[in-house]
């Protein structure tokens, strides 16, 4: 499905991270024997930038499907789209990977996610991708729901790990066009807006998404999850944050987060904004018709 090349960013992140996990899984040390992945927004399985024409693989396929086929590690996949002609392609394009897939459905998210729990033992390493295009397609009461899929064990708690993309960019549209509701039906509370009512008295112009991201981890450290620093994702010619990727983590797995992931992850967001930036800058003198590198340096310049 066509994309925007900002989500390549989320694309690189995300893959970066579950080549972490897959290492840990994998690794002898390992107390779990299956990876349990459900990713409720899936796509179709194919990604093309419709700004640079690029295509590749998403991290679902690139970086748990194949490697789970040649490498051979315990996975059970759970793939869902609200969109019935994308869940058909993403069939087509995962069926030599059917083994490893246990659910692939077209539903709404924030109704199935409870079919698949069903499904997911929960003394297992389980990691939920909740990546909607909108914050109205993601309720706060299904995170939650998530994360009361509990086991304790040794006077602690395991809950499913969370990768969330955190719509800031379509909430900001909600607050202009005072559609309250759906922001507090996403953040599962009203406090969002006291606080931007009172920075506007104390005079303070903290950015509204600030404040969204903000009760947000908040709301999630209260489920009893661990927040490490959440990575922005920027829009690629203007510098303007379109969300944010929120992980919610259980307190065994914060540390190396926090300090083998998202340092990391924030490099390479730098590098890949610059690369993002070639690229599109190419992309626009390919469709105007550069011929020649001079032409191409000439039209920069003017
Ligand atoms: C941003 S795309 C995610 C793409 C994919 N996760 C990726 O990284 O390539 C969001 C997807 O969510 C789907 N969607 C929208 N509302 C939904 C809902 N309520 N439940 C499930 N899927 C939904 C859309 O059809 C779209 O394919």
């Amino acid at each position: 499905m066509e994309i925007s090349l900002h989500s390549s960013k989320k694309h690189r992140a995300l893959g970066y991270y579950i080549n972490l996990i897959r290492d840990l899984i994998t690794s002898p040390k390992n107390p779990f024997n299956k990876l349990y992945y459900a990713d409720l927004y899936c796509g179709d399985g194919e990604c093309i930038v419709g700004s640079t024409g690029k295509k590749y693989d998403p991290p679902i396929i690139q970086s748990l499907l194949r490697p789970a086929k040649e490498i051979g590690f315990s996975l059970s996949c759970f793939l869902n789209d609200l969109d019935t002609d994308k869940i058909a392609r993403m069939k087509e394009r995962t069926k030599i990977y059917k083994d490893f897939i246990e659910y692939c459905e077209s539903k709404d998210a924030n109704v199935c996610f409870r079919d698949i729990l069903k499904m997911i033992p929960p003394d297992q390493f389980s990691i939920f991708f909740l990546d909607p295009t909108n914050h109205q397609d993601l309720k706060w009461s299904t995170i939650k729901a998530i994360s009361e899929h509990t086991h304790h064990y040794h006077g602690k708690t395991r809950r499913p790990e969370l990768i969330i993309n955190l719509m800031t960019y379509t909430m900001l549209g909600s607050y202009r066009s005072k559609s309250f509701q759906s922001i507090n039906e996403s953040l599962g509370t009203t406090e969002w807006l006291e606080q931007v009512e009172k920075n506007k008295e104390k005079g303070l112009s903290a950015p509204i998404e600030q404040t969204f991201l903000t009760v947000f981890v908040n709301q999630l450290k209260s489920l009893g999850y661990s927040v490490p620093t959440p990575i922005k994702i920027t829009n690629t010619s203007v510098d303007n944050t379109i969300y944010y990727l929120v992980w919610a983590t259980n307190e065994q797995g914060y540390d190396i987060i926090e300090t083998r992931l998202i340092p990391w992850i924030n490099d390479l967001m730098q590098k890949a904004q610059k690369e993002n930036k070639g690229e599109l800058k190419k992309a626009t003198a390919r469709k105007r018709g550069d011929r020649s590198l001079t032409e191409y340096v000439s039209n920069q310049n003017n």
